[in-house]
């Protein structure tokens, strides 16, 4: 078995398309759990596009040891000088530099003839190598290049010390088979090849990213990139898991083995999903609500019968373990903590109290409280101390006119107002806003419910864009769908550096 390399681009390549900036502990609480995964490389950011970034770089560079952390930079000196200072702490620092190699790329967007991007992509990675000995050279729209021209960028790139060579299909324009051949033709035709790690990296624009990038490692590719739940630019980049639970699933048909602990996934989808206020679709594939779900007769009566009729993965596989317990308002506190360890969650002490109080509130509220409940409230992060809710009532006159009242402790004080909109959502962020000052603007609001039935919780996500072009996401659960949507506001505004609640 050849040896596969995973190379996360969640916080780099997923984030960059968010429209969203997360902040330093926010991509720290990915980073940490890429680590449980067991990923061998996290590309954290790309230093030199703004100051968030580059503390990003080098915080997760300075704190997280036993992988390797990577930075992105263009074919520029600035730039790699940039990455190398965010890196500098790192215990494996790896610099990913490179250059757009199809003709649009350089003749539309550099301005750059063949040889002058030949010359720049060899200048780059050997003014990265004066840094450090793990350089990565990208080749941009390597599927939309000529293939000799890039057989001659990835030759000169390796000779300038680039130990892994990444040949993107950065537009998802390939089909399988093409992208599958142009990972061989550079393997068979680049002199030099035997030097470095041939790498992966596709986006999904025709859906394609997962079969494209498996194609890539069936031809000898020896690393592969994506993001946690597919997020990315445009239709995104290769769902990491897909690929993983593909290489997995099919042991024999790649001959590849990676070191990932695939008990990990489902705790990492779940978490990147909060933290970017991305949502993972029920029928998503390996980490989707409904991946394991049989609902057609035949099916149930089939897994009941024998789980192969119609099950290719355990779910247990990916860490979602077999429920035996229903847990209700009788429930004590150590099946709570039972059923938390068997989801992953490590709770004790004052810690284990705290979420055994909130999962009453919620038994009283509902009959039976299913994982994706617990998953929501483990979830559901608490609103800053300085606001929280305490009241709040909406009334509605017709079908066009709703009034909200809400009172909030402000920094111990506490204070009610009152406003009206057209709406009881718009009302009651008016009303909010009356009362802390907030100037943000709402960007987006979602509401969606955590399970079925008529009792079940409300899982509130808004979007809050900030004068400086800064978007927060703040989300909130409650089986009352207006307190979580008050609940998902004001988690947002506590996360703004620009949020200071009024002094009434
Ligand atoms: O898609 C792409 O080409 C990229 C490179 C910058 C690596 O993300
Ligand atoms: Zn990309």
């Amino acid at each position: 078995m050849r040896r596969l390399y995973v190379f996360d681009t969640t916080l780099r390549d997923g984030e960059q398309s968010l429209g969203i900036t997360l902040n330093v502990q926010e991509k720290m609480e990915i980073a940490h759990q890429l680590v449980r995964l067991g990923v061998d490389i996290i590309e954290a950011g790309f230093p030199a596009s703004s100051p968030g970034d580059f503390v990003s770089v080098q915080t997760i560079a300075r704190d997280l040891k036993g992988v390797t952390i990577c930075g992105l930079t263009r074919a520029v000196e600035q730039d790699i000088d940039t990455c190398a200072e965010a890196l500098r702490e790192a215990e494996y620092p790896r610099i990913h530099t490179g250059i757009g190699v199809s003709p649009v790329h350089m003749e539309k967007k550099l301005l750059l003839s063949p040889d002058q991007v030949l010359e720049r992509a060899a200048a780059a990675v050997k003014y990265a190598k004066k840094y450090m000995s793990d350089v990565e050279f990208y080749a941009e729209d390597a599927f939309r290049a000529d293939p000799d021209f890039l057989v001659r960028v990835i030759a000169k790139a390796i000779e300038a010390g680039a130990t892994v060579v990444n040949i993107p299909d950065t537009v998802g324009y390939a089909n399988p088979w093409e992208y599958g051949e142009l990972i061989s033709y550079v393997v068979n035709h680049v002199p030099n090849i035997d030097q470095a790690i041939v790498s992966v990296h596709c986006h999904n624009d025709l859906g394609m990213a997962t079969a494209n990038s498996l194609a890539g490692i069936k031809a000898g590719a020896g690393q592969v990139e994506g993001t946690i739940n597919g997020i990315g630019e445009r239709a995104g980049n290769t769902s990491l898991e897909e690929v993983l639970m593909a290489v997995y699933t099919r042991r024999g048909g790649y001959g590849v083995e990676s070191r990932i602990h695939t008990k990990e996934i489902s705790a990492t989808s779940r978490l990147v999903s909060r933290i970017t206020g991305v949502p993972v679709p029920d029928h998503k594939a390996i980490v989707g609500a409904n991946a394991f779900m049989h609902a057609s007769g035949i099916h149930q009566d089939g897994v009941l019968k024998d789980r192969e009729t119609y099950e290719i993965i355990k779910p247990e596989t990916i860490g979602v373990p077999e429920n035996t317990i229903s847990l209700s308002a009788r429930s004590g506190r150590h099946a709570l903590k039972h059923r938390l360890e068997e989801l992953g969650y490590e709770v004790e002490g004052e810690a284990l109290d705290h979420v055994y109080r909130r999962f009453l509130e919620l038994a009283d509220q509902k009959k039976e409280v299913f994982d994706q409940d617990l998953y929501a409230l483990m979830g559901d992060t608490a609103v800053d101390e300085t606001v929280s809710l305490k009241r709040l009532s909406i009334s509605t006159t017709g079908i066009d006119m709703a009034t909200a009242t809400v009172t909030l402790e402000i920094e111990g004080k506490t204070l009610t107002d009152a406003a009206f909109a057209n709406g009881p959502v718009n009302a009651l962020f008016n009303a909010i806003d009356r009362l802390t000052g907030n100037e943000a603007t709402l960007d987006d609001y979602t509401l969606k419910s955590v399970t079925r039935g008529s009792e079940a919780l409300g899982d509130a996500t808004v979007k809050l864009r900030y004068s400086d072009g800064a978007v927060v996401i703040g989300k909130g659960i409650s089986t009352d769908i207006l307190e979580a949507s008050a609940k998902a506001y004001l988690n947002a505004m506590s996360k703004s550096s620009l949020f200071k609640p009024l002094h009434k």
